[in-house]
């Protein structure tokens, strides 16, 4: 079977001269540094074109299909920021009603900020025994859609960023009820559908639209993506017109190659790869799990708070009641154990594992969360911070006062954050990773809120949205 990543790399060893785009010329010496120009290519014959696509990236996209068991699959080179983008675009109607899950990444919130959408939000529980976000359940979405019947779509995120798994059969089944089109963000799940030792993907349990990130958690290039289209309730033709609006006319062909070869390993391949990854990461786990004071987020916390299942392939550190927040922790596995992880919370840091590990890897993790966890500088000190959680969960319920794209388009001021309580923010804010607003357009700041912000800055994490960098000031709506 031609597959695109071949027929690329067969080109890049032919002398076909380029008297096209891109500038490079498939020349690696016009510029310094090491970049895949040889098969860096642009529409030219026998290549296909995404955005009208009949011969090889037809035939790649009908490959993850199949793969993926869906009726269709769409490519994304722009991650599953595009994929969000158009599939809620394709699902509700310019200015409509849509119930989102308020932990949503911050692409299905511009998706309701460009097509002016009126967003009704869905707040996960809270698991109180780690602090971190729960599940959406079937019971909450079901009261919500009788109590609007004009809601046109549901989107949620399943798995979150912290791996938590909500019951999306059990949501699916109330969407079809309904006859409205439920899309799950799993863009962190890519790999659900390659070893039951994770939750079952929601391509099988009923959902309408399902986006993956493949970047995220397999073997393929940053910003490679997928959507998948499961059911008929949405049209593909509508879809189609989306990805080509939220998408370069000039999709790199590195990418969508680095998608089509992943697909073609995990096809080949991917039983073995993943009983090898799923045995270094249990071994890992069942080490992991014993430490003392360094706690790993584990399958117990399956049954509390909507949580339907847990991807165990995030490894989630807690350090609540020892002498460590999360940024302290991820400092110390930077700096003296040269281990990067994906995100670092307040109270745990978080550590993406994949196929693409090595057991030699998960071993240095290891090594370094049993010897931190050994120092006698980490021993459990009270749990002082216990009783202010309630108050301080970057995820508190706040008041929305006016829409996001009427907040946007109105006249804005900027104001001292400190001098902001009680306004109404014209601002996204949020923690990144993982990029979900703890603030949105609309919303009326709380003093609470502040108090995060600082208590945040001083912990050293990544608070962003705002126009102002050093988060001084905040623009609000109105003087
Ligand atoms: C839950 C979730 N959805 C969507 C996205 C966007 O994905 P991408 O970076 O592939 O555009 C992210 C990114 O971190 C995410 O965490």
């Amino acid at each position: 079977m031609d597959r695109l990543y071949k027929e690329l790399e067969n080109y890049s060893q032919t002398d076909y001269y380029p008297f096209h785009m891109p500038g490079h010329k498939r020349n690696e010496s016009s510029v310094d540094g090491n970049f895949p120009f040889d098969r860096d290519i642009t529409e030219i014959y026998g290549f296909d074109n995404l955005h009208h696509c009949k011969g090889i990236l037809k035939r790649a996209q009908e490959n993850g299909a199949k793969l993926y068991g869906s009726l269709e699959c769409f490519f994304s080179i722009n991650g599953s920021t595009a994929a969000l983008l158009s599939a809620v675009s394709a699902c509700v109607k310019r200015g409509g009603k849509i119930l989102m899950a308020r932990n949503c990444h911050k692409a299905v919130y511009h998706a309701v900020y460009l097509r002016d959408l009126k967003p009704v939000y869905i707040y996960p529980q809270i698991e109180r025994e780690l602090e971190i976000n729960g599940g959406i359940t079937p019971g909450r979405v079901k009261r919500l859609l009788e109590e609007q019947p004009d809601i046109q779509a549901i989107v949620i995120t399943s798995p979150t960023y912290d791996g938590i798994v909500s019951d999306v059969s059990g949501i699916a089944r109330i969407t079809k009820e309904y006859g409205i089109p439920l899309i799950v963000d799993e863009a962190h799940g890519a790999h659900f559908c390659f070893s039951n030792y994770f939750p079952v993907s929601a391509l099988k349990l009923g959902a309408d639209i399902v986006v993956q990130s493949l970047h995220k958690t397999l073997p393929s290039m940053t910003q490679t993506a997928v959507l998948h289209r499961c059911s008929d309730r949405v049209s593909g033709d509508v879809i189609r017109r989306f990805m080509g609006i939220y998408q370069s006319s000039s999709p790199s062909y590195v990418l969508m190659a680095s998608i089509d070869a992943c697909f073609d390993k995990l096809e080949r391949d991917g039983q073995r790869m993943f009983q090898s990854f799923v045995t270094n990461l249990k071994n890992a786990r069942e080490r992991l799990e014993k430490c003392r004071h360094i706690r790993l987020g584990t399958a117990d916390m399956i049954g509390n708070a909507g949580i339907f299942d847990f991807d165990r392939s995030k490894l989630l550190f807690f350090t609540k009641g020892t002498s460590l927040t999360g940024h302290k922790l991820h400092e110390i596995l930077r700096e003296e154990f040269h281990l990067e992880m994906e995100m670092e919370s307040e109270y745990y840091v978080t550590g993406i594992t994949s196929v693409g590990d090595t057991g030699e890897g998960l071993k240095r993790l290891c090594n370094a969360i049993e010897e931190i966890d050994r120092r006698e500088t980490l021993k459990r000190i009270d749990e002082r911070k216990r009783d202010i959680f309630l108050d301080s969960s970057p995820y508190m319920q706040m008041k929305q006062i006016m829409g996001i794209f009427e907040t946007i388009e109105s006249a804005v001021t900027k104001c001292l954050l400190e001098e902001s309580i009680g306004k109404i923010s014209a601002e996204f804010v949020y923690l990144y990773p993982p990029g979900i607003p703890i603030l949105v357009p609309g919303e009326q700041i709380t003093g609470q809120f502040v108090r995060n912000v600082r208590r945040y800055m001083e912990q050293g994490l990544d608070v962003q949205g705002l126009c102002d960098y050093t988060n001084k000031t905040i623009c609000v709506v109105g003087d």
